[in-house]
């Protein structure tokens, strides 16, 4: 398994692990659920998108019998969905600058824009024909 597979699946599992407690902290006191934004998006952008990059590179080139068109873009993937997330989140709970807040928030768009051209660059072309 690449590096960057590997990573993208151990942190969303951790991405789990902390919005799970978050979850539950707001379920204990509701004073908490001003936490809502960051639970809710390291649910679903930590949690279940960064499982699904993982799993996906890793599988997806193999069920369609191609390699990965780059790993290199895998790689920055990686970072940018990461700093992006954390970025959002954190500033988002310190009430920082809006422009700041929308910079994570544009990087992780990039992120996503990564990883469906790369898919898509491996999945969609003509498989060469067997003569
Ligand atoms: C681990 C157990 C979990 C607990 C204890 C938990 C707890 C909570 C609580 C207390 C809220 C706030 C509800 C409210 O507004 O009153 C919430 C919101 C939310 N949770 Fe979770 N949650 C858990 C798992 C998950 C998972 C697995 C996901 C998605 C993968 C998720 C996604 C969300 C989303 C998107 C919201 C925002 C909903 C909204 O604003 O309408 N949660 N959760």
């Amino acid at each position: 398994m690449d590096r960057f597979v590997k990573s993208f699946i151990v942190l969303s599992i951790i991405y789990l692990g902390i919005a799970s407690i978050i979850g539950v902290v707001m379920l204990g006191d509701p004073s908490y659920l001003g936490l809502k934004f960051i639970h809710s998006h390291l649910m679903m952008l930590g949690w279940v998108s960064m499982m699904i990059y993982g799993v996906g590179y890793h599988i997806l080139p193999r069920f369609s019998g191609r390699p990965l068109k780059s790993n290199r873009i895998g790689e920055i993937q990686l970072w940018t969905a990461n700093i992006g997330l954390i970025g959002m989140v954190v500033l988002y709970t310190i009430d920082s600058s809006k422009p700041l807040l929308i910079l994570f928030g544009l990087m992780e768009v990039l992120s996503i824009v990564l990883f469906v051209y790369n898919m898509l660059a491996t999945l969609l072309p003509k498989q060469d024909q067997p003569q």
